[in-house]
């Protein structure tokens, strides 16, 4: 959908979720129980449209003294009566049935000021009404009726609409939630104890993506606010300073970290060990290798040269040329031979044989920094993968907290873009918050029933991402995100 084809709320936050705005001349409902701010949220978007946009809009309430709106309105700094003399809103407080009557009739009362003023937007505070005054059927085709004229005429709607606190929002199969092309839901729950929260959620939005989830939201001053879930505060610094941006190959895990992950950072994947998360790994990793990087990567247990060159080949990458150019090195903790036919893999595998915590440091560094030095010095881009599980049972956990922060502030500063793989259910909170904090990005995944799923926990951009599922399929990368 075009941007001309949304109607922006003027609502913070709303908009984003919304991706932009409500679909142009939709119908949408804008349900909660009593006093979950569905009035302002109705009012404020025809301020926003009046002010922000210059649409006119109408607001139609069945409440017999209005003068409690221009009030409340007046405590979010809105002066309606103003607007109204602009020509950029109306208010009419009419009885169910005489508006029923009005737009029924050629040039009705409602269709003359429509056209006066040029109204985009209207609001009906509430369909609910009709439910009260008349029989279930009755009701149905009265507010089916309005619903109709409205779209007719090409109005964005919201019909605000009352329903009981205890209604399950997702069960109800109500004709207004059937004849409304969007169900936007408001609540009101217990927060920490003492205090409560507001939540906004949109149930269903015909025609546009939207953002997922119970976003909440405050009165501010100046009216509704929403916070759309899962954001955090973004890490503008970091974000400005890396103009550089790689690929993780997934494509999904890409859009999430908008665009990949910043060269010189550090990703941190959390993984129990129900979760296979060597084949993301993988992928990555053969993405990176494709890419042009210069690759370090540490050997599990579970993998040998062998294994890690096969699944290589999947992706269409040769590790025999990679070693011979000097571009992948693997270190090898395990003191293990290298099989009688892989020894072209030799020049590749570093071996460490000493884990006192000096002599691993000291064997690390000979062994790598040289070659890392000459490659930087000639422009050459390196990825470093560290299975820090396997760290911590060979040189124990506080050794590898140190290490893993010396080794992401080293990368850091030489542009080296580095991978850990831990897993956080294995070791305290404690430990796992060293970790985490001296990761730029967390991406978890884990098991549940019959699915694995991933999701972004913590990235440099302060953005968090809703749980995917992980599909495989049989094209590279083989797995994607749902
Ligand atoms: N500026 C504000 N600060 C804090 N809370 C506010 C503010 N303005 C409104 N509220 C709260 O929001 C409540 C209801 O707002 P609103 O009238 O928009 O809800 P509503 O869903 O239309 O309610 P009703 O079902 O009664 O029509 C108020 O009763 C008040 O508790
Ligand atoms: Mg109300």
């Amino acid at each position: 959908m075009s941007e001309q084809d949304k109607v922006a709320t003027g609502i913070t936050g709303l908009d984003e979720v919304l991706y932009g705005g409500l679909p142009a001349g939709s119908i949408s409902l804008i349900q909660g129980s009593p006093g979950t701010g569905k009035t302002t949220l109705g009012l404020q978007f025809l301020i926003e449209g009046a002010r922000k946009y210059n649409e006119a809009g109408i607001y139609i309430t069945f409440e017999e003294l209005p003068e409690q709106l221009y009030r409340d309105s007046a405590s979010f700094g809105w002066d309606l009566k103003d607007l109204e003399k602009n020509n950029l809103l109306r208010v009419i407080c009419i009885q169910p049935e005489v508006l029923i009557d009005h737009i029924t009739k050629p040039n009705g009362l409602l269709e003359n000021v429509i056209k006066t003023i040029n109204c985009k937007r209207i609001v009906l505070d509430s369909v609910s009404l009709y439910r009260v005054l008349n029989t279930e059927a009755e009701a149905r085709n009265k507010v089916y009726l309005l619903r109709n004229v409205f779209k007719k005429w090409g109005l964005t709607t919201l019909l605000i609409n009352e329903i009981a606190g205890l209604q399950n929002p997702l069960e109800q199969n109500s004709f207004e939630n059937y004849l409304s092309d969007g169900v936007i839901h408001l609540s009101l729950s217990k927060f920490m104890d003492k205090y409560r929260s507001r939540q906004l959620e949109i149930l269903k939005m015909r025609g546009t993506k939207i953002v997922e989830g119970e976003h909440r939201f405050k009165f501010l001053d100046h009216g509704i606010h929403v916070i759309p879930a899962l954001s955090m505060a973004e890490d503008k610094l970091i974000i400005k300073n890396s103009s550089d941006t790689i690929s993780t190959g997934i494509q999904t895990l890409d859009d999430i970290l908008s665009g990949g992950l910043q060269r010189g950072t550090t990703f941190t994947i959390d993984t129990n060990s129900k979760a296979n998360y060597r084949y993301i790994v993988t992928a990555l990793l053969a993405k990176r290798l494709e890419a042009g990087d210069k690759l370090i990567s540490m050997m599990t247990n579970t993998s040998t040269i062998d294994t890690i060159s096969f699944a290589l080949s999947e992706y269409g990458i040769c590790l025999n040329d990679l070693i011979k150019e000097q571009k992948a090195y693997f270190v090898d903790l395990f003191k293990r031979d290298i099989p009688v036919n892989s020894k072209q893999y030799h020049s590749g595998i570093i071996q460490i044989t000493d884990f006192s915590e000096e002599g691993f440091r000291k064997q690390l560094q000979e062994k790598f920094s040289d070659i890392i030095q000459t490659n930087l010095a000639s422009g050459g881009n390196w990825f470093v993968y560290y299975d820090l599980n396997v760290l911590i049972s060979l040189l124990g956990i506080s050794f590898t907290q140190r290490f893993f922060a010396e080794e992401a502030l080293r990368c850091r500063l030489n542009g080296i873009t580095m991978l850990a793989h831990i897993n956080f259910a294995e070791i305290s909170q404690a430990a796992g918050s060293v970790f985490e904090r001296a990761s730029n990005g967390i991406i978890r995944t884990w098991v549940d029933g019959n699915y694995q799923l991933l999701q972004v926990t913590k990235s440099p951009t302060g953005r968090m991402s809703a749980p995917h599922i992980i599909e495989n399929i049989d094209e590279k990368p083989f797995l994607r995100l749902i």
